[in-house]
């Protein structure tokens, strides 16, 4: 049975059916509502790599039910499993993260029969999942007491339902916000190429009755010299030590025009999207994805043949122009290495 959302909350993107996955199909959103139906970890890998589930927490919370399903179906795979899913997607740290969290449990459990490691393995993910929800709920009250009421926010990219397991990051600091009467005005980047803040957050917004306008992404510079919003709110695939956030390409751009224009700039994510492990931005690996999704859109060429194009998919957000990273854990202001630390260096 799948489970019931709160008000302005609807949306579950990731549903576990005991010996099955269901992700919802957000390559085709939201002209179809369809879900894909994965049978094992080899196939939660490639929906992954092909979009079909995306967004860090999302990402990490398939995976912990990829390894379930190679559980369940031979436990002997196990380890070819963790890798493949380890290898779906490389900047988000959440697949990493859920994916150790299961490993330790394949660990502890070596000397239990195949039903025992099962269970084990599936009380993990479903913790995983849980938590997420819970953490997003916690994050959209803390993000949202920093926003002074009758303010206009603009995200990026879809930070929702569809990319957590319900209630979202950024946008649940947003469902917050709207809730409270914080915020009076919501914008959302259209985030091309794959167009994820106007077919997925647009779509997430509408149906759960929240009033959104949607801008090119190279509106945004001048959409916050006209004064409409004080606050840039995103999400994040993984935050280096320092503070240094990476998610989807042009948050960059945003953080600059943002300091320019005396907007201030908010990242929401999990203590799961932190990578102490990277000092800083610079060893944070992007994404590059084929150029085909610059060159053409729904499988029509838009770009005369023999064009080439160059597709990062992420970037890097200095620590120094992020106002404020809120987490389950806390509100990080004016980030860096110490305040970092001091938040997430022992858990
Ligand atoms: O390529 P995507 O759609 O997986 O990128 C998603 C983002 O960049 C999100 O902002 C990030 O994962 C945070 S989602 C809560």
């Amino acid at each position: 049975m799948k489970p019931m959302p709160a008000a302005h909350d609807s949306i579950r993107a990731v549903l576990w059916q005991g010996d099955h996955l269901l992700l919802l199909d957000q390559r085709v959103l939201p002209a179809h509502e369809r879900y894909l139906d994965c049978r094992g970890s080899a196939e939660v890998a490639q929906a992954i790599t092909d979009l079909v589930v995306r967004g860090a927490p999302a990402i990490g919370i398939a995976a912990a039910w990829g390894v379930v399903l190679a559980a369940q179906r031979d436990p002997a795979t196990l380890g070819a499993a963790l890798a493949q899913l380890r290898a779906a997607r490389p900047t988000a740290v959440n697949l990493m993260w859920a994916l150790d969290r299961m490993r330790g449990v394949i660990d502890a459990a070596r000397a239990s029969a195949a039903p025992e490691l099962v269970e084990r393995l599936t009380r993990e993910a479903q913790a995983i999942q849980h938590e997420d929800l819970a953490a997003n709920r916690r994050m959209g009250e803390l993000g949202a007491a920093l926003i002074a009421p009758g303010s206009g926010v603009l995200t990026h990219c879809n930070t929702g339902s569809l990319a957590t397991a319900g209630y979202g990051t950024a946008l649940g600091v947003i469902r917050a916000g709207v809730a409270g009467g914080r915020i009076a005005r919501v914008y959302a980047g259209e985030t091309r190429p794959w167009l994820q803040g106007a077919r997925l957050t647009m779509w997430e917004l509408v149906r759960d009755g929240i009033p959104a306008t949607l801008i090119a992404d190279s509106a945004a510079a001048h959409l916050m010299q006209t004064g409409a919003v004080q606050w840039v709110i995103v999400g994040a695939d993984r935050i280096a030590a320092n503070g240094d956030t990476a998610n989807k390409i042009g948050t960059y751009s945003l953080a600059l025009a943002a300091r320019h224009h005396g907007v201030r700039f908010m990242v929401v994510a999990p203590a799961s999207t932190v990578d102490l492990a990277s000092a800083s931005g610079a060893d944070i690996e992007i994404e590059l994805r084929d150029p085909a999704e610059l060159l053409g859109y729904a499988g029509t060429r838009t770009v005369v043949e023999g064009a080439q194009a160059w597709n990062p998919v992420f970037d890097v957000t200095p620590h120094t122009l992020i106002d404020a990273i809120v987490s389950e854990r806390g509100v990080v202001e004016q980030p860096d290495a110490a305040r970092m630390a001091a938040c997430f260096g022992a858990a």
